[in-house]
């Protein structure tokens, strides 16, 4: 699991610093300076050996994940070094804090994604080639003197997907960032995931619904992949929101483990968890009618990360007029749809893509991440589990690639999740 210690823990190895430029190599006594520096949260006394990654000429050592290739991660993702120059204008210069693997990251790899980034060798690379990675938390190391909202020390996020964060530090503009207005209470893994996920749910269950609040507690959605980041966030939104969820996942290897993972979902707040088999099986509808007040408490929303069969029976369960919002393909199969539902039962499937609403509500956009924050602040929103992977200095790209690649494996006790770990 993720540890903000762990974020804040300084780098060991001893190495003095060399730029990708020969010219900005650095000199003795500079990596003097450097080792007798006591940098954040290294405890007092402790002889600190660490890489500095600012250079005497204010350069900033960076690395990123790059390809200029579609395929599979393990295959076209290299590790490029390179150095970033002092910001100026409205320039700020950026460190990693974290940033998550997202099932949309490898796709957009694999080149099955419909937003690519473009292959530009803005950062020295030999071929043109793209960051890859879509969010994620970034502290600012310094500004060009022409920035006004943010400073040193602050925590920001994307204002778009596409913008690269599998980076060890950054260069942006001032107008590509939103700033985290107050940090406290925050980690930066609640930072790093907040963009895409809870804001999806979110949007999804806000703008998708006109839901009748004066009756609280009596209607339902019901979504399928429960366990993903979206599924997870949906539940939690929806228990603050007074409405029930009824949430599907997928068995595990043995039914100990389906068990905790149901009652995982249902401690979240989850009304009622059921496996894909109780989804598919004939006394479904049964189970629902049970549960929903012998009928009376109409499921008003589906939320479809998974496609086919799954997406059926879903639809079958909604109320007249109800819509089914698909935002995820998780199983790889169309979405097929029985005639009846839209002659007899009026239902609207629509489609949500949270870069496309984003670009074009960024108001918006921060106004749901700032709610997403205060519930987090207030304890009731909690995180999504995550499997840290530590990236420092001398991390091998292969081996950060490797942790990409095992992303859409499933089944995973948690989302991948980049961690820089550095002394400066
Ligand atoms: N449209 C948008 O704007 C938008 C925004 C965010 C995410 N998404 C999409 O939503 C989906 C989930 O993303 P996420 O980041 O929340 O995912 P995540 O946290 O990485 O979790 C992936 C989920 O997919 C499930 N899954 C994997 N393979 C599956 C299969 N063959 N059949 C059924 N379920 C399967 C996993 O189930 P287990 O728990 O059983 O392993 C897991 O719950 C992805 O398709 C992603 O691209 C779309």
């Amino acid at each position: 699991m993720f540890s903000s210690g762990a974020l804040r823990g300084a780098a060991d190895s001893v190495r003095s610093a060399t730029a990708a430029s020969s010219s900005l190599r650095i000199g003795a006594p500079l990596v003097r300076t450097c080792v007798q520096q006591q940098p954040r949260g290294v405890a007092s006394g402790r002889m600190l050996e660490g890489r500095r990654y600012i250079t005497a000429y204010g350069y900033t050592q960076a690395k990123a994940l790059v390809y200029s290739n579609y395929g599979e991660p393990k295959d076209v993702l290299r590790l490029h070094k390179h150095s970033i120059s002092p910001p100026h204008g409205t320039q700020v210069n950026l460190r990693l804090l974290a940033a998550p693997m997202n099932p949309a990251d490898v796709n957009q790899i694999q080149g099955v994604y419909p937003a690519k980034p473009p292959f530009e060798t803005t950062l020295g690379t030999g071929e043109p080639a793209a960051v890859a990675g879509n969010e994620g938390a970034f502290e600012v190391i310094s500004t060009g003197s022409g920035v006004k909202s943010l400073s040193k020390g602050d925590w920001v996020i994307m204002k778009r997907t596409g913008q690269g964060t599998w980076r060890t530090h950054a260069q942006m503009d001032e107008s590509q960032l939103i700033k985290v207005e107050d940090k406290n209470g925050l980690t930066p893994l609640q930072v790093g995931t907040v963009s895409v996920n809870p804001v999806t749910a979110y949007r999804m269950i806000k703008d998708f619904c006109d839901w009748d609040w004066l009756r609280s507690g009596e209607e339902w959605l019901i979504q399928n992949g429960a366990n993903s980041g979206v599924g997870r966030a949906a539940i939690q939104l929806a228990r603050e929101w007074g409405i029930k969820t009824l949430n599907v996942i997928r068995e595990r290897s043995n039914p100990e483990e389906t068990e905790a993972l149901k009652k995982d979902l249902l401690d979240l707040g989850a009304t009622a968890v059921v496996t894909e088999s109780e989804l598919l099986s004939a006394d479904f509808k049964n189970i629902v009618h049970e549960l929903t007040n012998k009928g009376k408490e109409p499921i008003r929303l589906g939320l479809n990360c998974v496609g086919g069969k799954s997406a059926t029976a879903l639809a079958k369960t909604l109320a007249p007029g109800s819509h089914l919002v698909t935002y995820g393909a998780m199983s790889k199969q169309p979405v097929s749809l029985p005639s009846g539902l839209l002659i007899f039962k009026n239902l609207v499937f629509d489609g949500f893509w949270v870069s496309k609403w984003g670009d074009k509500h960024p108001d918006m956009k921060e106004s749901t991440i700032r709610d997403v924050f205060q519930l987090i602040r207030a304890g009731k929103f909690k995180d999504v589990p995550v499997q840290e992977v530590k990236w420092t200095w001398d991390t091998d790209g292969a081996k950060l690639a490797e942790e990409v690649q095992g992303t859409l494996g499933g089944f995973r006790a948690g989302k991948g999740i980049f961690v820089f770990e550095s002394d400066d």
